[in-house]
């Protein structure tokens, strides 16, 4: 299965700042052979980067999405409006949404179906926080958001999903799960998206890993098969280290 390998900005980098980097990522586009590429940068930079990346393969996602496609919503951005942009792929559910922003699983799965709904593969956010992991209540957690977010849902309409794990704990914090840690939830994962969804789904669903994934690093995740590539924040903003990433994760996955 092809790895994807997708940064995730965060509030980060302005649209000019986006144009440089874009510009310098292209430049070694040509080292990243069998791994998809994607980038989140903020709803400002979208613009920028669509016209930046124009005639290269690097794919361009959004971070969050409203469920509602127009309306009386200050401050939202509905999905019509991502793809004016070339946006194929949108985050969400990941945990500074739901921690920061208090946004909880039925709201999840509505933007869930939204994206379905307008054509947007998903990149699903699940993951425990630390207190949750010291209660050995991982596989529960994990059970719990991805019933909420997949339960019921017509497997017909989901062409392509992405699941990404991610341990809060993880997050920015410089201390990754182990790369066994991290395979063994990606199973869990993706066996219980599989029941959920009621039947296999092979290259339908890729399920990356994130929380502080960098080039140094990379290769003990790509190299586990249930970790089909990586979801990247802080590790993603200079564009020399995360060309670095790339291309160790397509040199890993290739041994
Ligand atoms: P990090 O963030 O790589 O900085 O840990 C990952 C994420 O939040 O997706």
């Amino acid at each position: 299965m092809k790895l994807i390998i997708a940064a995730n900005w965060k509030m980060h980098k302005t649209a000019a700042e986006t144009v440089s980097f874009c510009n310098s990522l292209k430049l070694r586009e040509k080292e990243f052979s069998g791994v998809e590429v994607l980038l989140c940068p903020p709803y400002t930079a979208l613009s920028a980067a669509a016209a930046a990346l124009k005639g290269s393969a690097i794919k361009l996602g959004a971070q969050n999405m409203s469920w509602e496609t127009e309306g009386a919503y200050t401050g939202e951005i509905a999905a019509p409006m991502l793809k004016e942009f070339g946006v194929t792929h949108v985050i969400l559910g990941h945990s500074e949404r739901r921690h920061i922003f208090g946004e909880a699983d039925n709201v999840i799965r509505k933007k869930l179906e939204q994206a379905l709904r307008f054509g947007l593969i998903p990149i699903l956010c699940v993951g425990e926080t630390g207190e949750q992991r010291s209660g050995g209540d991982t596989a529960a957690v994990l059970e719990s958001q991805l019933r909420a977010a997949l339960e019921g849902l017509d497997r017909e309409s989901i062409a392509e999903l992405i699941i990404a794990y991610e341990p809060v704990w993880a997050i920015g914090t410089g201390q990754a799960a182990s790369p066994t840690d991290a395979a063994d939830a990606a199973s869990l994962v993706r066996s219980a998206a599989e029941k959920l969804l009621g039947g296999a789904m092979e290259g339908a669903l890729r399920v990356q890993y994130g929380g502080s994934v960098n080039a140094g690093n990379i290769d003990g995740f790509v190299t586990l098969p249930p970790v089909n590539g990586a979801l990247v924040g802080g590790a993603s903003l200079a564009v020399d280290t995360f060309a670095d990433l790339i291309k160790a994760a397509g040199e890993a996955a290739e041994c």
